[in-house]
């Protein structure tokens, strides 16, 4: 069972400020969930919307005071940086255009920052705010939330330490359904427009899931990469599927379904991987259970909290076995690795090796992933370079 509270610079906890999460948004009520599990930070600021009376309402709700409601995120980035008892870290649930300068200006600021996914919309901006935070000696996430999951952290011990022999083959999707019919009159608009959304939608929202939880898990490198990109709604400007082959160094395949068009299907990220000597298969909408088959024996199923797991799947699990965990628990995990990391760092102490959670550079390497499958795409699903990018 996890036990936390972490001090930050204003006292018992760390405090943190939020960009977006306005009346009505989707994920940042999550990232408000999981980082209140963790019981290691609480929300003191924020710039919820653009719209005034939105954030002023979205202040009141959450209880923030008034004078640490900003109208901008570059005047609470400014105001916070200068107040004594300021937050230690920003948190940005901001549409993906918005998220380099909103990061950018935190940073500038020495503020620590914890931003969504997809990081940027190109792979230089997203490169530079991993620079610029590595230059100040800030932390920086990207809520790549899938990898809090503690039978994802098995997952990757398992490969990792070589359980699986030499990974050969990886099938690995992300099906949902909500865009099967035009929904340019919700408030998801912006996922299918260019201005806001980037170069693609489906391979931006959820292809970048598939292609880090695969690398989280495996480690592998892509090499090469072919996509075959599609918009199947009238209309519609941006992709809603792709099917994308993958090789990585060494000589294993890939091969990556992200798509928004697939009727009866939610949330449905899954990956299989296929090794030398055994397999591993898990579902994110049944969590709590992994398939394992090792060569040789009859498959077993290893369960969240149960017997044989590791160090990592063990630090991770917050409630018994049997009790089921889900995603706002996901999210708690990486904020606890996040807050962790921190408190460890003010105060001189060395990072937990456990204390893992995604990267700016993860960031970096799923932006590259988009544009390398729209490349692809463009180019009639011809294999073209997928490696990551150059480190700085
Ligand atoms: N990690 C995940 O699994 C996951 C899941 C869903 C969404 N996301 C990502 O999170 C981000 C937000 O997605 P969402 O579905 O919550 O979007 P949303 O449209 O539901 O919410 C966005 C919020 O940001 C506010 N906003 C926009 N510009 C702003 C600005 N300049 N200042 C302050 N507030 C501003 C909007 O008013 C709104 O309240 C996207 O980048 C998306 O890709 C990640």
């Amino acid at each position: 069972m996890i036990e936390s509270g972490v001090p930050g610079k204003a006292g018992a906890r760390l405090k943190y400020g939020l960009v977006g999460g306005g009346p009505g948004s989707f994920i940042a009520s999550v990232h408000r969930a999981g980082i209140d599990m963790t019981r290691s930070a609480e929300i003191a600021a924020g710039c919820f919307s653009r719209d005034g009376a939105k954030n002023t309402a979205t202040g009141a709700k959450l209880g923030i005071e008034r004078g640490r409601v900003y109208s901008s995120y570059a005047e609470m980035a400014e105001t916070e940086a200068a107040r004594p008892d300021g937050i230690d870290f920003v948190v940005v649930t901001t549409p993906n255009d918005t998220h380099y300068a909103i990061c950018r200006a935190f940073l500038e600021k020495g503020v620590h920052v914890s931003c969504d996914k997809p990081l940027c919309l190109t792979t230089d901006e997203a490169l530079d705010l991993d620079r610029t935070a590595r230059e100040k000696g800030l932390i920086f996430m990207v809520t790549y939330a899938y990898t809090g999951y503690p039978l994802v952290r098995q997952a990757r011990e398992m490969a990792r330490s070589g359980a699986l022999g030499d990974v050969r083959v990886v099938v690995a999707e992300y099906a949902q359904d909500w865009l099967a019919e035009k929904p340019e009159d919700s408030k998801d608009v912006w996922r299918t427009d260019p201005a806001q959304a980037g170069i693609s939608c489906c391979v931006g929202d959820i292809g970048t899931l598939i292609e880090n939880v695969v690398h989280f898990v495996t480690g592998l490198e892509i090499d090469k990469i072919s996509a075959v990109l599609s918009s199947f709604v009238e209309g519609r400007r941006l992709d809603d599927n792709a099917m994308i082959n993958v090789k990585y160094r060494g000589g294993a395949m890939g091969h990556y379904w992200p798509s928004q068009v697939a009727i009866g299907r939610e949330n449905s990220l899954s990956f299989r991987i296929y090794g030398s000597e055994g397999s591993l298969e898990w579902n994110q909408e049944n969590p709590n259970e992994m398939r394992y088959a090792k060569k040789g024996t009859p498959p077993m199923i290893l369960t969240r909290g149960g017997y044989g797991l590791g160090a990592s799947a063990a630090r991770w699990t917050r409630m018994p076995s049997g009790h089921p965990e889900g995603l706002f628990a996901a999210w708690a995990n990486i904020y606890e690795a996040f807050c962790n990391t921190l408190t460890n760092r003010a105060r001189g102490k060395p990072r937990d090796e456990l204390d893992i959670f995604p990267t700016a550079f993860d960031g970096a390497r799923g932006v590259k992933f988009v544009h390398d499958c729209v490349a692809s795409g463009e180019s009639g699903g011809i294999w073209i370079d997928g490696s990551a990018p150059e480190k700085f």
